[in-house]
């Protein structure tokens, strides 16, 4: 049959009741386990969100996401560095103003606070950590959307182009290494490479989130930046329904000139991370996002399943579908954890 070229099945009938194949014997030691396992997660693989909230002198803890802080500058320089010290490969910085308005002025303010958030964090760990930033405005907008409205109150996709245009620059101004528009307009990727480029920043980098579906999974993250969206993201986020279409936003985000593309959420989408792995030969990233995170932080508080070893298990399969890199709220922890094996 199929598998004759082994013998093994052949030989199982030649022994009557005993099995030819014995798959358990690459199971029996955890060094055997080990010398076999397909998938492996390194620190460096692994990207730390974080948070810096503007004009707080004490870290302000995120109630659905336990263990996760809106920074202080101080708090937010020692999470980078124990970043660093873990191992761990990179930082997805979010700035939370003091001031929203309906334009999201302070994400092109010079002195805004994501862009003081990547000039605190170069200026704590220089090039040891992969500095990247959300360049999005719904951190910034009174109404919480991804881009400015226009007079019909409707997302309007060529007027936000160029608000993420001057975005781009100014992040990259404070130093940051990669940008990540994360805001579904069509056409984000070239505008902010062009943006780039006219500048003089040709060797900043852009993670593009190109599949992002419009998740309830995002649930968590609107308390981690007080985002006041009221209705919802989809006619700019894709439908979970669809796999294909994000073979198109792929298609149009390498086209634009992507260095990197993800997908997000992550657990929810392995089918599409694994198209997308399989399709490209850039790198490919996976973003476990807030809800990820709180569904197994609550879990594990009620003792209903083993918290590390659920998120160690959740982080495998990840990288098992397809995910070269890993955006994950327990970046610094599970590194801790790869370290002592
Ligand atoms: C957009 C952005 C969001 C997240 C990352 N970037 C929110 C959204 O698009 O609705 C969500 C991340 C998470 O839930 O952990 N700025």
């Amino acid at each position: 049959g199929q598998y004759g070229q082994y013998g093994q099945y052949e030989q199982g009938g030649q022994y009557g009741r005993f099995p030819g194949a014995r798959p358990r014997r690459l199971r029996t030691t955890p060094a055997v386990r080990r010398l076999v396992a397909e998938t492996r997660l390194h620190p460096a693989d692994l990207i730390l969100p974080a948070f810096l909230r503007e004009g707080i002198s004490e870290p302000v803890p995120i109630s659905s996401m336990p263990g996760v802080y809106q920074h202080t500058r101080d708090t937010l320089k020692k999470a980078a560095a124990e970043a660093v010290a873990a191992g761990v490969g990179g930082i997805m910085l979010f700035g939370v103003p003091e001031h929203k308005d309906a334009v999201g002025s302070a994400g092109t303010d010079p002195d805004g606070i994501l862009q003081v958030a990547i000039r605190d964090v170069l200026s704590e760990v220089g090039d040891d950590l992969v500095v990247m930033s959300d360049l999005c405005l719904d951190e910034y907008t009174d109404h919480g959307h991804c881009g400015v409205l226009d007079a019909r109150g409707r997302v309007d996709n060529d007027a936000t182009l160029e608000r993420y245009a001057e975005m781009a620059v100014v992040q990259a101004e404070a130093g940051v290494h990669v940008v990540g528009p994360s805001g579904m307009m069509d056409g984000q990727v070239g505008v902010v490479r062009r943006a780039l480029d006219g500048a003089g920043h040709q060797d900043v980098a852009v993670l593009a989130y190109t599949a992002k579906y419009a998740s309830a999974f995002f649930g968590p993250f609107r308390e981690a930046v007080d985002s006041s969206l009221e209705g919802d993201r989809k006619t700019y986020q894709q439908d979970p329904a669809n796999a294909r279409e994000s073979m198109r936003e792929l298609a149009l985000d390498l086209a634009e000139g992507a260095d990197m593309v993800m997908v997000k959420p992550a657990l929810p989408y392995l089918d599409v991370l694994r198209r997308v792995a399989d399709a490209v030969d850039v790198p490919v990233a996976a973003y476990q996002v807030s809800g990820e995170y709180a569904m197994v932080e609550a879990a594990a508080a009620n003792g209903w399943v083993e918290r590390e070893r659920v998120i160690m298990e959740t982080l495998t399969g990840v990288r098992r579908a397809g995910a070269g890199n890993i955006l994950t709220y327990w970046a610094t922890e599970a590194a801790g954890l790869l370290a002592r094996g």
